[in-house]
């Protein structure tokens, strides 16, 4: 795969771009789980780390209630990977 990239960026004249996962690490934080209120990884993070243990207690921490109730399981998801890994691989800034 890096041959092919590297023949790519020879012949296409294309700049060479080194790949730097970890640069990627800063974005999970800012991915959005309640697009209603603007509740993302960082602030459901936050509240785990304050206590909440679940969507509704998010919410409340953040200071909001459920409009639509869409991001429920993807706050509850995000909080079941808190509590089954204490110490985040993937910290959330
Ligand atoms: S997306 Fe969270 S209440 Fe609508």
């Amino acid at each position: 795969m890096v041959l092919i990239y590297r023949i790519l960026t020879i012949t296409a004249n294309l700049p060479l771009v080194k790949i730097d996962n970890h640069s990627q690490l800063h974005y999970i934080g800012l991915m959005i789980h309640c697009v209603c209120n603007n509740i993302n990884t960082a602030k459901v993070d936050q509240a785990a780390r304050c206590g909440a243990k679940s969507a509704d207690q998010v919410q409340s921490h953040c200071g909001m209630a459920f409009n639509c109730g869409q991001c429920r399981e993807s706050i509850e998801d995000r909080l079941a990977v808190l509590q089954a890994h204490p110490e985040p691989l993937l910290a959330a800034e």
